[in-house]
């Protein structure tokens, strides 16, 4: 008999997409990076890891882009959105064939990925030569992640210490709770270790959470003082 296992992000995948559409002006901020730091995607082989639902997916061409996705609930919605999901798993129990893809991407899920190493790895042998690994996440040091990590830990967002000073609505606290949440320079780190030398940084949500949903806001280079990052990792 097959044992299901729930994944971290399974049963959410209806209030996942909600929050993003609620919070319409952060989506577009992100979308912004997510495009920015895609750049020209024509003719090439992509691969999502941890695709999700495919809401970024939904905004682009995904007709080159390949999935993966752990959670069959959202790998589902990803697919009838174009994504080409390749296995229903973890990025850990999947092989990849090796200088195959132009681009491989994580869209946030880097935050849910105990070990980045073994992963990264990985995903650098399966970039053809000059391939990127593009890496989009809220950096545990920003304000987001200060946010997350203490409803984490306090086990809510209704907390005195938050009282007036919380976004209208946050982060489902469930997904807040479950994410691992790396710095940027943990990131950098594992990369250089692997051999990456070239990079490049862009971000967005630069305001204070209350107020990132106020206006969309634009891309700008560096990676210190965003609360959604682009590592844009070369191999060379
Ligand atoms: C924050 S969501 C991002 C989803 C999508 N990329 C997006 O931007 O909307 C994180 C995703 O990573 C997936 N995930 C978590 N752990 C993973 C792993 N070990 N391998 C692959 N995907 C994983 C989750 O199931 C979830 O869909």
């Amino acid at each position: 008999m097959i044992k299901e296992v729930k994944q971290k992000f399974d049963g959410y995948a209806e209030v996942y997409d909600e929050w993003f559409m609620k919070n319409e002006n952060l989506f577009t901020s992100e979308l912004r990076l997510f495009q920015k730091a895609l750049g020209d995607i024509k003719d090439k082989r992509i691969l999502s890891v941890g695709c999700g639902s495919g809401l970024f997916e939904s905004y682009i061409d995904c007709s080159g882009v390949e999935g993966i996705e752990p959670s069959v609930d959202m790998g589902e919605i990803a697919k009838k959105r174009g994504v080409n999901i390749i296995k229903f798993g973890l990025i850990e129990d999947v092989i990849l064939p090796e200088e195959t893809y132009d681009i491989i991407y994580f869209n946030g899920s880097s935050s849910y990925i105990e070990d980045l190493v073994p992963v990264y790895e990985k995903c650098i042998k399966a970039l053809k030569k000059g391939g990127k690994l593009i890496l989009l996440d809220v950096p545990k040091e920003s304000a987001f992640g200060f946010m997350y990590l203490l409803g984490k830990s306090l086990n809510t967002y209704d907390h005195e210490y938050l009282k007036g000073v919380m976004p209208a609505l946050p982060y489902p606290l469930a997904l807040a709770s479950s994410g691992v949440w790396h710095s940027t320079e943990e990131k950098i780190g594992v990369l250089k270790d692997l051999g990456i030398n070239d990079f490049a940084f862009y971000q967005t949500l630069i305001k204070n959470p209350m107020y990132t949903n106020e206006e969309p806001e634009e891309v700008t280079e560096g990676y210190k003082s965003g609360g959604y990052v682009a590592v844009i990792a070369r191999k060379g």
